[in-house]
């Protein structure tokens, strides 16, 4: 077994032939510029699909007119059919500055929904990966009505949409450009990093046209808090992209202390000794088996006033799931360096919050650690005594979620009065059988609380979906010889994984949110998905709970 050194808890981006992500700032305006006076290397337009044909919009009208009839041309020899997620470019059109006009599909009419309007704008960015010579775009897309949705949410999911498509995780590739790495690319000696630079994503600027119903002057307040939630949703799919020798509980540590440098939030981190004055012995239970120290951090954002109650999230941080004694089988155990998406999504909202200024009280509780087999592993049958002074029978260490969460729920407790508590965990394979990768799991006995966690998936196109939390299922916990075992066998598994937390949530309004199927993706598209950031970003933005 190895022993941490400061080195294991090194971003090995800082390394001289690993390169730090190179992602370019998407620089976003808005302008009320029509598009047949759009100065732009390519300007996105609209158009619908309908039984008879292709419908244009307003923008694609201009277009058509300007450039005597071509886009009317083109759909009458059948080019292009409007679907949503197809594009058709055209070059040159007279009558347009725009170099390029593209042609956005967008569906039927009727059917024209939030999710279409994310799909459309995602499509169009699509379109412009692989052409070089696009660096500024003219967008047109706001101009679409979604239900009933306001300028700003459309102005916001816009800048989103295009930051999504935009992202990239590459730093561990010799070679950015998609070819294979040659063993003389990465010899030593060798200059790497310049050879094989990732040539640089070409759009940097969009220029999106302003929404009818805003005001001209709101438009750069709503672009930078968009671009804030970016941000977060960027570092959480960062930290959950990261290997799990890289990503440790102390990198977690010095992330949430490089988040304290940055902005205006102050940072506590609780190590061993700290942990054990406190009595948190589920989590050190987890921990023990493991080289890699356990962490226990603390971000606070004071944005509201002294006296407004603070959210408070609380997420899950295993760096690494081995499963512990209980060990997972060896198919796909990679990506349970996932299983700190919880922490990440906490990681990226603080992000979000503080570089946006949220006039709100929001503390951020991270309880990390790794779970790992070894000869100082926790054992089948082992019981400790948690912080809240319970004891547990752990019948099965791969349910260590709830051993390092409950801990922390009792932390806050003791440490805090909040108006809400929310927990957010890769908590079980089961939530994934049940739900899928669509929709985050919801508990809580709150109805006010749940209604707005499902509104709030709503506005961030990131749901969730309620699930019973209810006291007959707490019989399946029932343990001989402890007040209660960590697993409920293989029943309702995500309902008795929440009812293992709710007896450590008493205190307080709480909800839980299990991510296992959503946090992720697996398969082609491998990789974090940011979620559930834009979720408690728009629960945060929303108003007080309207219960
Ligand atoms: N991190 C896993 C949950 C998980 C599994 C997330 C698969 C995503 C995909 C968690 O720690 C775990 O191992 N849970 C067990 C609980 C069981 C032992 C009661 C599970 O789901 O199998
Ligand atoms: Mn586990
Ligand atoms: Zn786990």
């Amino acid at each position: 077994m190895t022993t941490a050194t400061t080195k294991d808890t090194k971003d090995v981006s800082r390394d001289s032939k690993i390169p730090a992500e190179q992602r370019p700032e998407l620089v976003v305006t808005a302008s009320n510029k029509p598009v047949d006076r759009a100065q732009a290397d390519c300007a996105w337009v609209a158009l619908f699909s309908t039984a008879a044909g292709v419908e244009l919009t307003m923008p694609a009208r201009v277009v058509d007119k300007a450039s005597g009839g071509a886009i009317a041309k083109l759909l009458k020899a059948g080019d292009f059919d409007g679907k949503l997620g197809s594009c058709f470019l055209v070059r040159d059109l007279n009558g347009i500055p725009a170099s390029r006009i593209l042609l956005v599909g967008c569906g039927p009419k009727e059917g024209f929904n939030e999710k279409a309007y994310a799909e459309a704008v995602r499509s169009a960015t699509r379109a412009m990966a692989s052409l070089k010579g696009v660096k500024r775009v003219s967008s047109f897309l706001t101009e679409l009505a979604v239900g009933d949705r306001s300028g700003d949410w459309r102005l916001q999911v816009h800048v989103l949409a295009c930051r999504e498509v935009l992202y990239r995780f590459d730093r561990f590739k010799t070679r950015k450009d998609g070819k294979e790495a040659k063993p003389e690319d990465t010899k030593a000696g060798a200059k790497t990093a310049k050879a094989s630079r990732p040539e640089a994503p070409s759009l940097t600027a969009v220029e999106v046209l302003l929404p009818g119903d805003m005001r001209p002057t709101d438009a750069p307040r709503i672009i930078s808090e968009a671009q804030a939630v970016a941000n977060g949703i960027e570092l959480s799919k960062d930290l959950g992209n990261l290997p799990p020798n890289i990503c440790t509980p102390s990198y977690l540590a010095n992330t949430a202390k490089g988040l304290a440098r940055q902005f205006r939030v102050k940072v506590e981190v609780l190590d061993k000794p700290a942990m054990e004055k406190l009595g948190m012995n589920a989590l050190l239970a987890v921990s023990q088996g493991s080289a890699q120290p356990p962490q226990f951090i603390v971000i606070h954002h004071n944005g509201g006033i002294a006296k407004d109650a603070p959210v408070v999230l609380v997420g899950k941080g295993i760096t690494f799931d081995t499963g512990g004694i209980s060990l997972k089988p060896p198919g796909d155990m990679d990506e349970m360096k996932y299983d700190m998406s919880g922490a990440s999504t906490v990681m990226g909202v603080m992000h979000a919050v503080a570089e946006m200024g949220l006039k709100r009280n929001v503390i951020g509780v991270i309880p990390t650690c790794e779970n790992m087999p070894s000869g100082t592993a926790t054992r089948p049958g082992d019981i400790v005594q948690t912080m809240s002074g319970q004891t547990v029978e752990i019948l099965n260490t791969d349910a260590e979620g709830r051993l390092i969460l409950c801990d922390a729920l009792s932390y806050v407790e003791k440490s805090f009065k909040p108006e809400a508590v929310i927990d957010i965990a890769t908590l079980t394979g089961a939530c994934v059988v049940a739900l899928g990768h669509v929709n985050t799991g919801l508990f809580t006995e709150d109805d006010g609380l749940a209604q707005s966690l499902i509104q709030a998936g709503r506005d961030g196109l990131d749901p969730v979906w309620r699930l019973p939390l209810e006291e007959e299922y707490q019989e399946q916990l029932k343990s001989p010889f402890a007040d209660m075992a960590n697993v409920g066998g293989r029943a309702a598994g995500s309902v008795t994984a929440a009812c293992f937390l709710w007896r450590f949530a008493k205190a307080y309004k709480w909800a839980h949110l299990d991510i296992a199927g959503t946090a992720w993706k697996s398969g082609a598209q491998k990789g974090s998905t940011g979620r559930p950031v834009g979720l408690l970003m728009a629960y945060l933005r929303a108003e007080r709970d309207n219960s």
